[in-house]
């Protein structure tokens, strides 16, 4: 046996969003869900191969795409964190709801502030680091119905409610992460236009990004004047970019595709942020001929040894591969996001660990990680492409029948982990 240390002081945890976990939501993509479940019920944003279909009838049921009370964890939190603490978890990352805080424009709603204010401390109680995001995707109705993000005003109102946010927390919370995965929210929201607000606009999904990127800029420096001791985060998904064989053209085209995707982002965002999230969870083979092998969209294409309930390939170097690449820019980082849709938890406790070996690999050669946060506490409502229940990415399961709780067989052996601070392997 050997032990894989990781750096003292080490955060450990899980992290969810709260529109897919808290339920009882009233924002723009519930009134989206409402509209286009039975659409989406037959089929019509995404092709699964025929064992998704055969294994998660689900998909073809439209309460299966409308997030309704999710796992209810608005009015469970303490027993969900409860069982976070059981399992050694150190840390949390969580968002806090902007259309619960803010309903209605220049409204904000005390008792939600409250609810959020009790949210960290039960964190604090349980010794658990509160690692906070500001905006998981979802909007007010009332910005929702302004264009959202296209929309330059949006970001005023953003700045305003993080504004707010920051003072209330300001002495219970240290590490922020204002906005997750801008990149993928426009992309597949206002480029592809399979989630919600829909569209498919380069015009719209240019003005987007542009808004966010601005917002981030707004905000570190917003965040740094509230109080000097904030860490501010930007989240980046990152998938493993590579050719999928040795063709001139196919490495040229991962280079293009890797500047765009990551070092773009990079060199943006650098300024505006004291450490990275790096959100992985598998690779991209680029094959001109084929198009993007990810997400399950080329299935049979290619062959895939190791995957997950929704066809993604698991390949744990990646990990590693995005650390060099996001060490680069020289600051601390953090793994924001890591995991798989795995209903009979066949797959988790290796993937963990064969993931943290990578991990731990990196740190030994000088990459700056701090912190671990897997995807997810809980199974929750994939909003990504508006999958909706049926895949199952939680070290705790949830019954959406009874809200009943079932720690997972993985979950165990990650919480030995946490605790000791190293990984034991043969
Ligand atoms: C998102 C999560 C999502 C996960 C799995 C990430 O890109 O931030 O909200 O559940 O991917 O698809």
């Amino acid at each position: 046996m050997t032990q894989l240390h990781f750096p003292k002081g080490f955060y450990w945890g899980a992290a969810t969003s709260s529109h897919q976990v808290e339920g009882g939501m009233n924002n723009d993509w519930t009134k989206w869900e409402l509209d286009n479940a039975e659409r989406l019920a037959k089929g019509a944003s995404i092709k699964w191969t025929k064992w998704q279909q055969e294994k998660f009838p689900e998909m073809f049921d439209p309460q299966n795409y409308i997030s309704g009370n999710a796992a209810g964890h608005y009015h469970r939190y303490q027993e969900d964190f409860d069982i976070a603490q059981s399992l050694g978890h150190n840390a949390h990352r969580f968002s806090i709801e902007w259309s619960r805080i803010e309903p209605e424009e220049g409204k904000f709603d005390e008792k939600e502030i409250e609810h959020y204010r009790q949210v960290i401390f039960a964190l604090r109680q349980r010794n658990i680091e509160p690692f906070v995001t500001l905006w998981h995707w979802p909007n007010p109705i009332w910005i929702g119905e302004m264009g959202a993000w296209k929309n330059k005003k949006t970001a005023r109102y953003f700045i305003r409610y993080a504004e707010r946010i920051f003072s209330e927390y300001k002495d219970l919370v240290k590490f922020w992460i204002p906005l997750n995965e801008p990149g993928t929210e426009v992309s597949l929201g206002y480029l592809f236009g399979n989630q919600p607000p829909g569209l498919k606009s380069k015009l719209a999904a240019n003005r987007a990004f542009k808004n966010l990127m601005q917002v981030q800029k707004d905000i570190y420096r917003l965040a740094k004047s509230i109080s000097p001791d904030f860490q501010v985060g930007c989240s980046h998904f990152m998938f493993d970019i590579k050719p999928s064989d040795r063709l001139p053209w196919n490495i040229i085209a991962a280079r293009i595709i890797d500047y765009f995707a990551n070092h773009r982002f990079f060199k943006s965002f650098r300024e505006s942020c004291d450490f990275f999230g790096i959100q992985y969870y598998q690779p991209f083979h680029v094959n001109l001929r084929l198009g993007g092998h990810f997400m399950g969209l080329f299935e049979n294409k290619k062959t895939i040894d190791w995957h997950n309930d929704l066809n993604w390939q698991i390949f744990p170097e990646g990990i590693y591969n995005v650390l060099k690449k996001a060490a680069k820019n020289g600051k601390p980082i953090y793994i924001t996001e890591n995991g798989l849709a795995d209903s009979a938890d066949e797959h988790r406790e290796k993937f963990i660990k064969e993931h943290l070996k990578f991990v731990q690999k990196a740190i030994a050669e000088d990459v700056d990680v701090r912190g671990y946060f897997h995807w997810s506490l809980m199974d929750n409502f994939e909003f990504v492409e508006m999958r909706g229940f049926w895949p199952r990415f939680g070290l705790v399961e949830i019954d959406y029948k009874t809200q009943k709780r079932t720690i997972r067989k993985s979950a165990y052996a990650y919480a030995k982990v946490c605790k000791n601070n190293f990984l034991e392997i043969e």
